[in-house]
């Protein structure tokens, strides 16, 4: 789907961090995908003893995508010259050119494969920075949707976006498009935009909307305030692209994380992870809950691919205060990760204030 969207400007991108790369539920033992992260082609898949894989998909031999060639389950066969390599390492096991004159030992040899882990239903990649080595000592821990009880039910919805990760993520962060883009007489609408104060603090990475009463005016809150215990919620964004919302009301949960992942430095991807135990035993709970979410997510995403018509013409942008406020800090936060220097931009907690 990606394939035939308009690229925008491209953005810098951040590497050293774990990035959703594919749904790892359909991938079955034996089984290969592909996919494009950070505008790395991945071949990923599911050896016979479980374990998933995500290995450059370009074979260091010569180059040509090791998805063209065969998965027997348990190693990766090139198309070209038959190297076989082992894929969770991706250290070649055999070169069928080889004779016993040969001192060239083909163990020595790796293709690029990286870390790999499997986190509600989807294959986590870790990219390593440029020149960090085929293995980090200590990763960061592996993204993941907060659950806070045993039982819970989960979904996932995903779309394309035309635009680079940067308009991406302050598209999800931004609060004053909600009444335009999202309204819907089931959700909320234009004329209940009212002014609000939000409380920010800063974390590391990151900053959290401080937990409070949440958005009167919409839909999802009112829907947990039948069990009629106080409602507490979280959201905290983090870099590279995660967005983490908590609602609470007593044992009652709804947690999601959002990310918006780079597919090319010009493209990107929104996936919406959502675990909760809010109505766990109400049949069709799943299935409403995930219409709903699919159609605020294609609001955002028929937006933003208007947008790009619009970016492809390269204009300049303004960020406002308050409301665009939080852009404002992921783009320091990012040029102090990318760079190094610079200090996080909230110094303490920070008040907002905005209608929407
Ligand atoms: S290009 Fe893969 S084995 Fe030669
Ligand atoms: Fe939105």
């Amino acid at each position: 789907m990606t394939s035939n969207l308009q690229g925008g400007p491209p953005a810098e991108l951040i590497f050293g961090e774990w990035y959703p790369a594919g749904r790892s539920a359909g991938l079955k033992k034996g089984k290969t995908t592909t996919a494009l992260l950070c505008g790395v082609p991945l071949l990923l898949g599911r050896k016979n003893d479980g374990t998933v894989f995500a290995m450059r998909d370009l074979c260091p031999h010569r180059g040509i995508p090791l998805s063209a060639g065969w998965f027997d389950g348990n190693e990766v066969q090139c198309k070209y010259h038959g190297w076989k390599f082992e894929p969770c390492s991706g250290q070649c096991t055999e070169i069928p050119s080889l004779t016993g004159l040969d001192i060239l030992q083909p163990t020595k040899i790796y293709a690029t494969s990286y870390p790999c882990e499997e986190r509600d239903g989807t294959c986590w990649v870790y990219l390593p920075e440029a020149g960090a080595g085929r293995r980090t000592a200590e990763l960061p821990p592996v993204p993941e949707v907060p659950k806070f009880s045993a039982k819970f039910r989960s979904a996932h919805l995903t779309a394309d976006l035309p635009c680079n990760v940067d308009h991406g993520i302050i598209g999800l962060m931004d609060p004053a498009h909600g009444p335009f883009v999202h309204q819907a007489w089931w959700w909320r609408s234009r004329a209940s935009i009212h002014e609000k104060t939000k409380h920010f603090e800063p974390i590391p990475g990151g900053f959290r909307i401080s937990s409070h009463a949440p958005s009167a005016n919409s839909a999802p809150y009112k829907l947990l305030g039948v069990y009629g215990e106080p409602i507490t919620t979280t959201i905290d964004f983090v870099l590279p692209n995660r967005r983490y919302e908590t609602i609470r009301a007593g044992e009652k949960w709804f947690a999601s994380l959002t990310t918006v992942t780079p597919v090319t430095a010009s493209t990107c991807r929104i996936d919406v992870y959502a675990a909760w135990n809010v109505f766990y035993n109400v049949p069709l709970v799943k299935t409403i809950a995930t219409f709903f979410g699919a159609r605020f997510v294609r609001q955002d995403q028929e937006t933003m691919i208007e947008q790009a018509q619009g970016l492809r013409f390269r204009p300049a942008l303004m960020l406002i205060d308050d409301a665009d406020q939080p852009a404002k800090w992921y783009f320091a936060l990012k040029q102090a990760r990318l760079t190094g220097i610079g200090e996080h931009p909230l110094k303490g907690p920070v008040e907002l204030h905005w209608r929407s």
